[in-house]
């Protein structure tokens, strides 16, 4: 079983996709921590938005570098989206994700184009939004723990600075599956996000099956 999840920033990604897998007992992949590791190779070699740096760090990804506590940084997450943007960058961290999607037991993958590109194949897509304010202030939560306060303006200012180069760009850009349930979670906590996307995938699975 292969369920994609997909959406912009601060969507709430990355926790529900955990808590599928682990629900499903099956394995996850943050597809977006590759193209952060390939940032961060390409930072370490002085240019990330340039194809002949970056293409060849993709070629070459060391794994070990999504344990790397500098994934989560600024500077890589603005390089991870301009990465991302390279066709080839794309085409050489496909390989992976899909031989990940394709393990017996089945996986859960998260990203911006799992049920476009990666698994068009899937047993249940699901894209998750919110509205630019939600997000930001999730994410600046998350970075700063309480209200998040004085990070929240240049938060948001990134963020769509990211969702507007992640939607336009020609190499698989950010769009739901015409076949993805959508999942609003601008007034749902974790617990709500997690209910009804596993009433989602349910409502899915029982349509395939018969
Ligand atoms: O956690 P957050 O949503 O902030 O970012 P992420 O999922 O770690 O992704 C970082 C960047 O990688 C995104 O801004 C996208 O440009 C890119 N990405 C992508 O193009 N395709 C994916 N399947 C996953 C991430």
């Amino acid at each position: 079983m292969i369920i994609a999840i997909d959406g912009p920033a601060g969507a709430g990604k990355s926790t529900l996709a955990r808590r599928i897998a682990e629900h499903f007992g099956v394995a996850h992949l943050d597809t977006g921590s590759l193209y952060r590791a390939v940032a961060l190779r390409a930072l370490a070699l002085g240019a990330a938005a340039d194809p002949a740096v970056a293409t060849p760090a993709a070629r070459a990804l060391d794994l070990s570098l999504l344990e790397d506590p500098r994934l989560r940084d600024d500077e890589v997450t603005a390089a991870a989206s301009l990465v991302a943007a390279i066709p080839e960058v794309r085409d050489a961290l496909l390989g992976f994700q899909r031989g990940f999607a394709h393990r017996p037991g089945g996986a859960v993958l998260d990203g911006r184009d799992i049920g476009t590109v990666v698994c068009p194949d899937a047993d249940a897509k699901l894209f998750l939004t919110a509205t630019p304010e939600a997000r930001a202030l999730r994410r600046s939560r998350e970075l700063q723990g309480g209200s998040g306060g004085s990070i929240y303006g240049r938060v948001l200012a990134d963020m769509k600075a990211r969702d507007a180069r992640d939607s336009v760009r020609q190499a698989a850009p950010l769009v739901a599956a015409a076949d993805a349930i959508v999942i609003d979670t601008s007034t749902l906590d974790a617990d709500a996000a997690f209910a009804a996307a596993l009433a989602a995938i349910a409502g899915r699975l029982a349509v395939t099956k018969r």
